[in-house]
């Protein structure tokens, strides 16, 4: 069924500014940017009166779960989420249970997920065998994933066979994303600085020998993220920051109630992440949304839910001068589409997917766990009172999160592989 939509009265956000355009959607795509009086008529009309309307924000560190983790949140909830947060298009990681780790395993996640879906899910594979990238290419596989601290069963991350992953990913113009930490340099339970900075000097130097294109996911430390500054000049290689090791530390939140990996830490190494990402050195925000239930976390298992905060967290620190709006599109955008490379959307321009997020900068919110999408009800965010709230968001030209509920639950796309956007 062909719907015709309208948003009207917000500031939209078009070439890096925010401009009073009028947004007529057809068919699932951004048709037309006119004033009013020109304006289609449509069978629904948003007025976004005071609002911003962005391009929707895109995650590319989420783990959706689902199969045998689907207690901890399953395809349907996690998107919901994604929704929720102004989300939508979400890269989801592969260490699942099974795992994803070839091209069958990938291939039926993304049959489960199918019509499973309220926003746009991409999906990372982990290689067991090089010789599969080809294949996995051919399958969708949007990007791959290395844990170092942790292989999957039959996982073989010597030098000589990362190495062979890394021609291949290569060959294929792909991304490898590393989880950076040394499980070596661990002090007992305790993932040190040292572990973090040695793994990224560890995939800097097989980098230089295969020069694959390399995503360090959740950086956490001052020293590593030198390393990777240094290194981008001559190597292709990009990091993310979640929102938690950017405005948390230890100095404030109890790590040991709040564990994540890599760990929160101190005020300092938090402030030199905050600093780079407001000057953009740091590519991109990722959630590293990990969700748990309430006994795996008594359990000690890391991370939290990071959907439903990530957004909100980045437009106070917008509200409160310390970052620019240009920026917040740059990280949670721009940059993710690019070095993924997503086609058709980020932009509000005609011919674009309407993937589109519509915020109230102005509303105040106190988060609260109990009221997340997520399965996962953990957050260090908690109880933090935050300006700024998603009004509503458009996935695939219809609203799917409506500042409330969702009321469209199956409006998400697979992404295929879009390698050679550019
Ligand atoms: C993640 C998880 O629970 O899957 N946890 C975390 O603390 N970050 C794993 C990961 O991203 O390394
Ligand atoms: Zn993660």
């Amino acid at each position: 069924m062909d719907m015709n939509m309208n948003i009207i009265n917000g500031r939209v956000w078009i070439n890096g500014n925010l401009e009073k355009t009028c947004i007529s959607i057809n068919n699932g795509k951004i048709s037309r940017l006119t004033d009013q009086e020109n304006i289609q008529e449509a069978d629904e009309t948003i007025d976004a009166k005071e609002n911003i309307v962005f391009p929707g924000f895109v995650d590319v560190h989420a783990h959706l779960r689902d199969s045998e983790f689907s207690y901890k949140e399953d395809f349907s909830s996690g998107t919901k989420a994604a929704a929720a947060g102004g989300f939508t298009t979400v890269l989801d990681m592969p260490n699942t249970n099974p795992p994803i780790t070839n091209v069958e395993e990938l291939n039926s996640r993304q049959k489960l997920a199918r019509n499973n879906i309220c926003c746009n899910v991409g999906f990372y594979c982990s290689p067991i065998n090089a010789n599969d990238i080809n294949e996995l290419k051919i399958a969708n596989a949007i990007g791959y994933k290395i844990y170092l601290h942790k292989p999957f069963e039959g996982q073989d991350l010597s030098d000589k066979n990362l190495i062979k992953i890394m021609k291949k990913i290569r060959e294929n113009n792909g991304i490898l994303a590393i989880h950076a930490e040394n499980h070596e340099l661990f002090d007992g339970i305790v993932h040190t600085i040292e572990s973090e900075i040695q793994a990224i000097k560890r995939i800097i130097d097989l980098a230089k020998i295969t020069e694959c294109k390399i995503h360090f996911v959740h950086v956490s430390t001052k020293e590593g993220l030198d390393i990777i500054k240094k290194n981008k000049i001559d190597l292709d290689v990009s990091c993310e920051a979640t929102p938690h090791h950017t405005i948390l530390n230890t100095n404030d939140i109890e790590s040991t109630r709040y564990y994540c990996e890599p760990p929160l830490r101190d005020k300092e190494n938090q402030e030199s992440i905050l600093n780079s990402i407001i000057k953009g050195e740091i590519d991109m925000m990722a959630t590293d949304h990990a969700p748990h239930s309430v006994q795996d976390k008594k359990e000690g298992k890391p991370g939290f839910s990071g959907l439903e905060i990530t957004v909100p967290v980045m437009i106070d620190l917008y509200k409160r001068d310390k970052i620019t709006l240009e920026r917040i599109y740059e990280i949670l955008v721009w940059n993710p589409i690019r070095r993924f490379g997503i086609k058709n959307i980020g932009r509000i321009k005609e011919g674009y997917n309407a993937d589109l997020v519509i915020i109230d900068e102005n509303k105040e919110q106190v988060i609260n766990v109990n009221k997340f999408f997520s399965k996962g009800k953990n957050s260090p965010f908690n109880g933090m009172k935050l300006t700024g709230s998603i009004t509503k968001t458009i996935v695939n030209g219809k609203i799917v999160f409506d500042g409330k509920d969702i009321i469209h639950a199956d409006m998400g796309n697979i992404l295929q592989n879009q390698v050679d956007f550019q």
